[in-house]
């Protein structure tokens, strides 16, 4: 018979028992469960709801049932629909009769919004010390690569030449700005909704702040609705998510794009890439293409929870199961995602001759040769203007600007001297680049020096109080 079973007289239909479980599922939840209820009889027990003997039985069952689980040798039944009813089962079977005290002062409306918000703290803790590991790598390769020079784009046409570490640097602060994200939505997750009961409240003289405190919460929803209701906590995780996702998304393109044979600017280690079954000769960049293509079901869980959110009334309702398995997943397909990317970076080799190949076979100092004109007195749209036919000069003779002589370039403004080279040079054009935040090699060692503080900023969360 089931928990609930007391107001009907028949059995449920097989096709709604598999279609109502969500224990597949939500057996994730199933160590956040046992912790949240070990709380709850404590309290129990300090509110003098239950007696201290039948606190510590069920206390012991719970316990058994922690172990049984780290062991892996609890056993999920459908018919017993969620991770809430088949753990009371379990403890039933451990402690008997007794076990039927513990869902005193509690529904599973509070239950599983409880189970949520323990199960995203520690996966934010998680997420949040991985996210540091991989800006550290980050850095590291920055710092390394210093000199490297490679050509910077816009519309993906060679733009100006800028340093790799520059470039890498750029998506240090996207995942430093993901990390702090994740760190401010912490006070919005570490709040505890036990105590709301199905909706209106307990009914029972129970202690909210007593189970906060124990499971290391910061405070309690001051609303019952709200607190059973609420899954913004869940949405923002999934946005936040989702930035982390597109970040990687747009890394991976460029991973793909630099890899390849038309651009060769990067090796990646075998032990990241796969091959082909037809074609001997090929080495694929799969982790960054995976990455790419996993962004897309990270945005689908994002939209499918706001989805399911938008039409709902007060209070609880049945929808709500729906938001566990687009969680779960985002959360395993980023923790994935950031970890091996961390090793996939940290064994990256940069083709430091390509690059630099690139930016000395390009156009990409014509900006430098317009500044050049300016610092000889010519206004900058003039200049603009010279470089112009300057380049369509030398494209029409098969010329870089650092090939065309000093006679030709004087037919086109009499103030250019032979200092002109100089300026042309990939290393003068980037050193040009001073002002803040600008790729010369101070203003990127001013970064770096900067990202090591921030790294050091990112404050882990704290670990859950397990009560004892
Ligand atoms: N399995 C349910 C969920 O995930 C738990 C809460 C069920 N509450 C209820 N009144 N049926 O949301």
């Amino acid at each position: 018979m089931k928990l609930w079973g007391g107001r009907f007289k028949q059995d449920t239909n097989e096709l709604l028992e598999a279609y109502n479980a969500s224990i597949d599922f939500d057996q994730q939840l199933a160590h956040y469960d046992i912790l949240g209820s070990l709380a709850h009889v404590d309290m129990l027990g300090q509110c003098n709801i239950l007696k201290a003997e039948t606190v510590k039985t069920i206390k012991y069952g719970l316990q058994t049932l922690q172990q049984k689980l780290q062991q892996n040798k609890l056993e999920f039944k459908l018919s017993d629909e969620d991770i809430h009813m088949n753990i009371e089962r379990m403890l039933h079977e451990v402690i008997g009769d007794t076990a039927g005290k513990l869902h005193t002062g509690r529904s599973r409306n509070d239950q599983v919004a409880l189970d949520l918000h323990l199960y995203l703290r520690e996966h934010l803790t998680q997420l949040i010390k991985a996210l540091n590991e991989l800006n550290k790598v980050i850095v590291d390769l920055a710092e390394e690569n210093i000199d490297v020079i490679m050509p910077g784009y816009t519309h993906l046409q060679r733009a100006e030449p800028v340093r790799f570490s520059h470039h890498i640097m750029a998506y240090f602060n996207m995942f430093h700005r993901d990390t702090q994200r994740l760190m401010d939505s912490f006070k919005r997750v570490n709040i505890s909704p036990l105590g709301a009961g199905a909706l209106a409240g307990s009914g029972m003289p129970i202690d909210r702040h007593y189970v906060a405190n124990a499971l290391g919460f910061d405070g309690i929803y001051e609303n019952s609705l709200d607190a059973v209701s609420d899954r913004d906590f869940v949405a923002e995780f999934l946005f936040n998510a989702s930035l982390i996702m597109m970040h990687f998304s747009k890394l991976s393109e460029e991973i793909i794009l630099w890899c390849s044979q038309e651009f060769s600017f990067i090796a990646l280690s075998d032990e990241f890439c796969t091959g082909s079954s037809m074609m001997p000769q090929k080495k694929n960049p799969d982790v960054a293409e995976l990455a790419r293509g996993k962004t897309g079901r990270v945005y689908g869980s994002l939209i499918g929870l706001l989805t399911v959110l938008k039409g709902l009334p007060l209070a609880y309702n049945k929808d709500l199961q729906e938001d566990k398995e687009g969680l779960f997943d985002t959360v395993k397909t980023v923790e994935d995602t950031v970890v091996i990317y961390t090793a996939m970076l940290k064994t990256m080799k940069l083709n430091k001759e390509k690059m630099h190949q690139a930016v000395t076979e390009d156009y990409s100092n014509a900006t430098e040769l317009a500044n050049y004109l300016v610092k000889q007195g010519v206004s900058f749209r003039e200049a603009h203007k010279i470089t112009g036919n300057i380049v369509m000069h030398c494209i029409d003779n098969n010329l870089y600007l650092n090939q065309l002589s000093l006679e030709d370039y004087q037919n086109f403004n009499p103030n250019i001297k032979e200092s002109v080279y100089i300026s042309l040079n990939p290393e003068t054009v980037v050193e040009a680049h001073r002002a803040l935040g600008g790729t010369a090699k101070d203003s990127v060692f001013a970064q770096i020096k900067n990202a090591k503080q921030r790294l050091a900023t990112v404050i882990a969360c704290p670990d859950i109080v397990i009560p004892s």
